[in-house]
């Protein structure tokens, strides 16, 4: 098997280096409403260094946080976010759902979270989620809250979205770039080669041993999701798997501490 190594950034602009076993999914999103400044601050209360958070765009092309593409789950509001001004969008709760103590959270845009990162010190994965048909101008979102608040730690974008992928190596070619998938595909060199991606994340769901370990064994770091069970997130932190994307970043941590993973990075 010839060698393969991703396309080549200098460590200074590899995330990875600075990446830990855990990485607060949505914020502490077991505990907190997900991708919300309380679930943010949350994760770093209990010791997480890296949270992954989801965004994409308002009526008006403004980077907001949250997962999906229609309001109900996670607000009070209903049909599809990128039809709603920002205005509009900051007038809803999107705590209530979780529970009552956390009334009056409000969506956060792109620039207010990479403040709250900065003041936190936590190094962030945005995870591009663009509206369909739409996804050049959620980079161009991104680029634009990027010029507004320079970020001080570790960045690394990541998508399932081939648009959302591409359009980031065009229009933001300095920040590090992963491959989300459900299942390591067979063509993985393939496709991280496609995005110039130095990493991929894919599900627990599909953890395939002997795929993680040819991975692993090129150099290539994984991050899976989403992995709640300390018993699987030492099956893949041994496995070859980098980080683990969890909802309960404290009892990972806390795992971790116990594994000794937590600095065998
Ligand atoms: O970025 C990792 C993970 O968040 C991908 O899936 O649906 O939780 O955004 P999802
Ligand atoms: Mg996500």
């Amino acid at each position: 098997m010839t060698s393969y190594r991703p396309f080549s950034l200098d460590s200074l602009n590899n995330p990875y280096q600075q990446m830990e076993p855990v990485i607060a999914h949505r914020g502490a999103s077991g505990e907190a409403p997900e991708n919300t400044a309380a679930a943010i601050r949350l994760a770093a209360e209990q010791g997480a260094h890296w949270i992954e958070v989801d965004t994409t765009i308002s009526a008006e092309g403004i980077a907001v946080i949250f997962h999906d593409s229609e309001l109900k789950r996670c607000s009070n509001g209903a049909g599809h976010v990128a039809q709603l001004r920002l205005s509009e969008l900051k007038a809803l709760d999107c705590g209530s759902w979780f529970s009552p103590q956390y009334r009056g959270e409000n969506i956060l845009t792109l620039a207010e979270l990479l403040t709250l990162c900065n003041q936190l010190g936590l190094n962030l994965n945005l995870e591009v989620k663009p509206n369909i048909g739409r996804e050049t101008e959620t980079v161009w979102a991104i680029r634009t809250a990027l010029q507004q608040v320079p970020f001080d730690n570790s960045l690394l974008l990541s998508s399932f979205n081939h648009h959302a992928l591409k359009a980031c190596q065009q229009h933001l070619p300095d920040i590090a770039r992963a491959l989300n998938v459900d299942a390591i595909p067979y063509n993985w060199q393939e496709r991280l080669e496609e995005y110039q991606a130095l990493g991929l994340h894919f599900s627990a769901d599909f953890f395939d041993a002997k795929l993680v370990q040819q991975l692993s064994e090129h150099g290539i770091p994984m991050a899976c999701f989403t992995v709640n069970s300390p018993e699987l997130a030492q099956t893949l932190w041994q496995a070859g798997v980098l980080s683990v994307f969890s909802d309960y970043p404290y009892r990972l941590i806390q795992t971790a501490r116990k594994a000794n993973q937590w600095h065998n990075h």
